[in-house]
């Protein structure tokens, strides 16, 4: 229990992607704000991906230089990350004007979604984030690996293990510090989730990979608690569970960052972000977006469960 947990907030990302209503820069601003300062300490802040594609990301290279210019003036905690999502060289180019020190890759592991979400095939998203990594590493900068549709595809079903495993030993390969496996759908049970980091396990150190749940058919924190039992030490999350992904159709929120803080620490995980700071944030957006978001916490209270901060 003394092991430290990290929990990567994906909710000005993941979360905001998929809202039909986009919300400005400056109201994503305010949310990172907030996030940081209830305590979460890294935070997805957007993507360089084409507005056309994801018009809800547009403004990426803006925010990141205010947010950049605020931690410069001390407005956040020292050990706050930053990072935003690059799926190309042009993307990547955009992440150096920015200034932001961590990017994340992001591809899949089944063909179709590949195609749908970054207009590639596997093998050619590979080749794209080679020339990123070539990139990152000349400029000394972190690389996140995402893959989804990791325990489904909308548009192929069932995805084999082995090739999730042959592709987090691709990214591992190619230089990412961490893997986020992400069940993008939301159809993992606990089953899949053992049975896969079984074998990932074989090929890599557990603390290289983070598990990215969405609660589609509420199963992400028994998939969390599966995860945790075979030792996976970070979680990806969103404030009030926002998100899904355009190019993942019935894909609804992430897991709600509350919830999993409240399983975290009732089971006696000692984390630095506070339940109570994230109430009002998950109001603000319900407000913004004119809908009521799904996180169970969010709606039922904290109950008794201390935060430290
Ligand atoms: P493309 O159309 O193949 O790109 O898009 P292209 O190279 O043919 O260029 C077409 C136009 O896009 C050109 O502009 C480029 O300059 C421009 P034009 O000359 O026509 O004016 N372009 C860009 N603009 C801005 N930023 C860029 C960029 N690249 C090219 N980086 C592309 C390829 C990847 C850009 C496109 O498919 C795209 O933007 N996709 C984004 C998809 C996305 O963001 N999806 C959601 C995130 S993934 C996810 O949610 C899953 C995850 O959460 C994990 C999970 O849940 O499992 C991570
Ligand atoms: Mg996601």
């Amino acid at each position: 229990m003394r092991d430290r947990i990290q929990i990567v907030e994906v909710g000005p990302r993941d979360g905001l992607q998929n809202e039909k209503l986009p919300l400005d820069i400056v109201t994503r601003i305010d949310l990172i704000r907030r996030l940081a300062d209830a305590g979460l300490r890294r935070i997805e802040i957007g993507a360089f991906v084409s507005p056309r594609w994801v018009p809800q990301m547009a403004g990426t290279l803006e925010l990141s230089r205010e947010i950049l210019k605020l931690k410069a003036a001390g407005a956040f905690a020292e050990d706050t990350q930053f990072s935003c999502l690059v799926p190309n060289v042009r993307g990547m180019e955009d992440a150096l004007k920015s200034g932001v020190t961590e990017v994340a890759i992001f591809g899949a592991c089944s063909e179709t979604f590949s195609k749908k979400n970054i207009n590639c095939s596997i093998a050619e998203s590979f080749i794209r984030f080679r020339q990123v990594m070539e990139m990152a590493r000349y400029h000394q900068m972190r690389v996140r690996g995402y893959l989804s549709t990791a325990f489904g595809c909308p548009y192929e079903g069932r995805v084999s293990e082995a090739r999730v495993v042959r592709l987090v030993r691709a990214l591992i390969k190619m230089g990412v510090y961490e893997v986020s496996i992400g069940d993008t759908i939301g159809v993992a049970t606990p089953k899949q989730v053992e049975s896969l980091l079984k074998k990932v396990k074989r090929i890599s150190p557990l603390s290289k990979i983070a598990m990215h749940f969405h609660d589609t058919r509420g199963t992400s924190l028994a998939n969390v608690y599966a995860s945790l039992r075979l030792g996976v030490r970070t979680f990806d999350a969103s404030v009030g569970g926002l998100g899904g992904c355009p190019y993942a159709k019935g894909a609804t929120g992430n897991l709600a960052t509350e919830d999993l803080l409240y399983l975290l620490k009732g089971m006696g995980y000692r984390l630095t972000p506070n339940i109570q700071k994230l109430q009002p944030i998950k109001k603000m957006i319900e407000e913004k977006l004119g809908r009521e978001l799904p996180s169970r916490v969010g709606k039922a209270g904290a109950w008794l469960v201390e935060d430290t901060v």
